[in-house]
């Protein structure tokens, strides 16, 4: 029987931690080696239906331990990205199980992001000629993708009434069960970065005056209202949250000094559910001169990891070698891998054979077509073609 992931002993092993087996809630993991949540703008719109590429894609990444999903939306007002995909229709459900079925083929794991984008979004993707929804009517000012290679600012959302909220907590509730009946192994919710229940603790962004704005309890309700409600379809052990300090510090997500108290009431509620695991994020953007300047670098991981005591998986910029580090220190239990993953569909054999890592394409991170998104050879392609890979044009 496997150890959990936080017992004491789970560290010991002869072939580096990151490749030993992990306890995952009630799931039996290969190894610790986590794809992050990655879009990639393959699914054809307007239907957002996963299609045959994104299968091949996540099949050949299925080595990993845990593959999460893309960020998935959960209805049609949640969306707020071109070409991303959806786990509300009958369709999406069909599409997905092609691949959770491929993935569990292959003897990987997979869960299903599910993000709601609120604000951050335009009237062109959400349709119906619905407007974008937020905490309050504040511009959070970001960038919107619309389109390939088409970007554009964010406007003024419509303030979501107790309807919209009741609405959007259902939808996180259906999104759920269509996740549970494509296949999927669990869910995280996307609680981080610039979206809909970030929008909600950003107190710039949230100026309401009802249960859901104010006090950090009321700024991070919607979030533990959407948990509850997921919850009510999957076992705990199933659930994930990703969350945290994380933001651009642009436009409207600048940390104040609001911003670490907030995260440090979510991360110590998250410890009243028993999840499957928490997803925490090392800083992106420079904080030198923010009210958040200690947590750069590590210093968020350190933070955090004294606030929450069950699964964490780590993420953003950190290698192979200096994963291995940080399972070893204990500061988490998996780490999570971005663009090494969208590089290297092998990534866990190369962790195996400490092999190079193939260069990043990042030209081709968001695309229609397999060109930088299935064509990145594995290092047995490599040796058998002595190097000479030809890579589709981007
Ligand atoms: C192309 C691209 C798409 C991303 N999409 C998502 C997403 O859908 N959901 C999410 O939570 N994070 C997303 N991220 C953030 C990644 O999950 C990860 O945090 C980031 O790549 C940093 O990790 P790395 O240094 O290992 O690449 C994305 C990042 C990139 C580069």
């Amino acid at each position: 029987m496997l150890k959990s992931a936080t017992d004491e002993t789970s560290h010991e092993g002869s072939k580096g931690f990151l490749l030993q087996p992990i306890l995952f809630g009630d799931l039996e993991l290969r190894n610790r080696v986590v794809m992050a949540p990655l879009t990639r703008m393959r699914t054809p719109t307007p239907g957002a239906v996963p299609n045959d590429l994104m299968r091949e894609y996540y099949e050949q990444r299925a080595s990993a331990g845990l593959i999460i999903s893309e960020g998935t939306f959960v209805s049609d007002q949640a969306r707020g990205w071109f070409g991303a995909p959806g786990i509300y229709t009958e369709e999406q459900r069909k599409g997905w199980l092609t691949i959770t079925d491929a993935v569990h083929r292959a003897g990987g794991h997979m869960i299903v992001q599910l993000w709601h984008q609120g604000s951050v979004s335009s009237r062109a993707l959400v349709g119906h000629g619905y407007s974008p929804l937020g905490p309050s009517a504040v511009n959070p000012e970001q960038l919107v993708h619309t389109g390939y290679g088409n970007t554009e600012m964010t406007q003024v959302p419509t303030a979501m009434t107790l309807d919209d909220i009741r609405q959007t907590i259902a939808d996180f509730r259906h999104a759920s069960k269509v996740a549970r009946d494509a296949g999927f192994d669990g869910v995280q919710i996307q609680g981080g970065f610039v979206y809909l229940f970030q929008q909600f603790m950003q107190e710039n962004l949230n100026l309401r005056t009802d249960n859901y704005g104010g006090s950090i309890e009321n700024r991070a309700r919607l979030l533990f209202e959407a948990l509850e409600a997921v919850l009510e379809v999957w076992p705990s052990s199933r659930v994930g949250v990703k969350a945290g300090t994380m933001m651009p510090e642009r436009g409207g997500f600048r940390s104040s000094s609001s911003t670490l108290p907030t995260a440090e009431y979510v991360y110590r509620r998250l410890n009243d559910y028993d999840l499957s695991h928490v997803m925490l994020m090392r800083q992106l953007a420079d904080l030198s001169d923010t009210p958040i300047e200690p947590l750069q670098r590590d210093g968020v991981l350190h933070h955090f990891r004294k606030l929450y005591s069950g699964t964490l998986i780590l993420n953003v910029d950190i290698s192979p070698k200096r994963g291995e580090q940080l399972l070893r220190d204990k500061l988490g239990e998996m780490i999570a891998f971005g663009r090494e993953y969208i590089a290297n569909p092998d990534l866990v054999e190369r962790i195996r054979r400490s092999s190079k890592l193939n260069p990043q394409r990042p030209e081709g991170y968001y695309g229609a077509t397999a060109a930088g998104y299935t064509d990145y050879p594995t290092i047995d392609e490599i040796e058998t073609t002595q190097g000479e890979v030809q890579y589709a044009r981007l």
